[in-house]
């Protein structure tokens, strides 16, 4: 549908919609919120921003800002973060709430806030923690229309191509390597760089092809350090750059990943340094790739708050964004226990087998593990 400026249309209905952002940050949550933001106002919308997550919707009376241009202007917008926040370490949420037995209260209070609040819709910008939670706890939003947008540096989430921060984390990534690459030249040596992600691999992998790294592993392939040591061995050059992910595991060996491949690798006489890009990866100004994502996903969540869809995720699919239900997401994804609540499961996404960048990176002389 479209709008002009002058916003409510004949026959429009006003609604009062809140928007949160959840889970870790990442960047392009800035862009997300102006653009409902602003969507929303041409629709003639109210839109609240709930500050902290669901720590602002805990608070009595729940945190919340009116959202408009100048408490986001546009030039603030490619900043990483969320101006809203995404709560405070120690709070209470779902999972500290499911741990000391007081869910139920937890659910309650949340449930009431949204009440009191008078929403229509809530768009939730959340990873996958904080959208299978949504799902699993979804009574509380019974009464609003709940839209999730996934966000993740991960890029764990199911059923969509891209989440928003992957970008910007992948040049980030690629970034913090090129500049190691040069001082490693320079020494003639090696540096392990470790990459977030939590157990997917698809960061490191990105990142790691693009900075013309020599070796990269990810969790969800094999790989030997004798046959990592080999290849660094036979390498053109004397130094590079091995990316590790940090959800890799060796067998007998415990600690930071790229700890763990530093002392395989000095154990060989490899001389190498680790490095952490650790926070940086979540920041750093938005890539136009992941504003033009922000932007194309939060105009299909407020449609879908007009088509009366509720408890939907957007995804994109094939360059075009969608919604698909939450039930859907959840079960496409791998289920993964969450070690804090027995009973909720995360829905994850990995590198998949048959991901044309496997063949790619190990076609380009890549180390990726022991793939055929
Ligand atoms: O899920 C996003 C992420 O950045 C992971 O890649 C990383 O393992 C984790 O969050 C870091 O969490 P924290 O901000 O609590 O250190």
């Amino acid at each position: 549908m479209f709008y002009d400026i002058i916003g409510l249309k004949m026959g429009e209905i006003m609604k009062r919609i809140g928007v949160l952002t959840t889970g870790g940050d990442c960047s392009g949550l800035n862009t997300a919120i102006w653009r409902i933001m602003r969507g929303a106002k041409l629709r003639g919308w109210d839109v609240l921003g709930i500050i902290d997550g669901t720590d602002g919707l805990y608070a009595t009376p729940p945190s919340v800002i009116e959202l408009n241009d100048d408490v986001l202007p546009v030039e603030n917008t490619r900043l990483s973060g969320s101006v809203l926040h995404n709560g405070h370490a120690g709070a209470l949420n779902f999972e500290t709430a499911a741990t000391r037995g007081l869910l139920d209260n937890f659910n309650k209070k949340l449930y009431k806030s949204l009440h009191d609040l008078k929403l229509d819709a809530l768009i939730l910008i959340g990873g996958n923690g904080s959208l299978s939670l949504a799902w699993a706890n979804r009574e509380i939003y019974r009464d609003v229309q709940l839209i999730c947008i996934p966000k993740t540096i991960d890029m764990d989430i199911p059923l969509t191509e891209r989440t928003i921060g992957f970008d910007t984390a992948v040049e980030q990534l690629t970034r913090f390597c090129d500049q190691l690459m040069l001082t490693a030249r320079s020494h003639h040596r090696w540096f392990v760089v470790q990459s977030m992600g939590r157990d997917c691999g698809e960061l490191a992998l990105n990142a790691g092809i693009a900075a013309g790294a020599s070796a990269i592993l990810i969790p969800e392939i094999k790989f030997d350090v004798k046959s990592l040591v080999q290849h660094i061995k036979n390498s053109p050059t004397d130094y590079g750059i091995i990316v590790v992910a940090e959800g890799i595991s060796l067998r007998g060996h415990s600690g930071r990943a790229a700890d763990m491949i530093s002392r395989g690798l000095n154990a060989a006489g490899i001389t190498n340094r680790t490095a952490f890009p650790e926070h940086t990866q979540r920041a750093g100004d938005t890539t136009a790739s992941d504003r033009l994502l922000a932007t194309a996903m939060a105009d299909t969540a407020l449609n879908a708050i007009e088509n009366n869809e509720t408890y939907v995720m957007v995804a994109l699919e094939n360059g075009k964004c969608k919604t698909v239900s939450l039930a859907d997401f959840v079960a496409a994804g791998e289920s993964v226990a969450d070690p804090n609540i027995a009973e909720l499961k995360t829905a994850n996404a990995y590198v998949s087998p048959d991901d044309p960048l496997l063949e790619i990176a190990h076609d380009m002389g890549i180390y990726i593990g022991e793939i055929k």
